[in-house]
């Protein structure tokens, strides 16, 4: 069973979610502050070592862990940043940078719960309210599925040594569904 109420200033989601199990769980999406910086961090560390580290070899996990979770932790207020937020722990984020996708990143215990849905459909509520027409992300290995499965069209890939990433794109300049 699936509740959602809406309470939406500029983009506020909060559903209540009891799909998995009887207790009713809440999930928040909301614009990230600098305080939510510490949480981010955890996060996309994690996500790297136990999630990313499946499809990337141990030494572009070990790189990547030294920049980009500081990276994306200092960002969320210069990009257009969102967080999820389950039952009071921050667990999940998502960024617009211009008409570019940043940094979704869910902790490996809340992924599977439509928790990385939920953040890009704020990303792409951001990017619409942008009047952007194409929305552009550097995908994952990990997450182009994901991505596709949202409508993203597989432009190239693109390689940093060992590291490969896909460039993906969707149009939507058109109604929104
Ligand atoms: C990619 C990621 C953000 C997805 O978050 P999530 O909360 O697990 O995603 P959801 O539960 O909303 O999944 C939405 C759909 O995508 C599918 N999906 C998500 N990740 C997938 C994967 N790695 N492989 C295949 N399908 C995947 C889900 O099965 C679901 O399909 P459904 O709608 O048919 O049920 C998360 O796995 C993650 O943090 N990965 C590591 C970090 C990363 O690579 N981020 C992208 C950086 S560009």
């Amino acid at each position: 069973m699936h509740v959602r109420l809406r309470a939406a200033s500029a983009y506020n989601i909060t559903d209540y979610d009891r799909a998995t199990t009887n207790m009713i769980t809440r999930i928040e999406i909301r614009r990230a502050t600098a305080g939510d910086a510490e949480a981010v961090y955890e996060i996309v560390l994690r996500a790297l070592r136990e999630t990313n580290a499946r499809d990337y070899p141990a030494s572009v996990i070990d790189r990547l862990v030294l920049t980009l979770p500081k990276g994306v932790a200092s960002t969320l207020e210069e990009w257009h940043a969102y967080v999820a937020v389950v039952d009071g722990r921050t667990v999940g984020t998502g960024s617009l940078n211009g008409n570019t996708v940043r940094a979704v990143f869910v902790h490996l215990d809340y992924q599977g719960r439509g928790i990385g849905t939920k953040l890009m459909d704020a990303v792409e509520n951001a990017a619409n309210v942008q009047y952007e027409s194409t929305l552009n992300v550097q995908s994952s290995i990990t997450a182009q599925p994901f991505y596709a499965k949202r409508g993203f069209k597989v432009v190239r890939e693109a390689f940093y040594g060992e590291e490969r990433t896909i460039l993906m794109s969707k149009d939507i300049s058109g109604p929104s569904e």
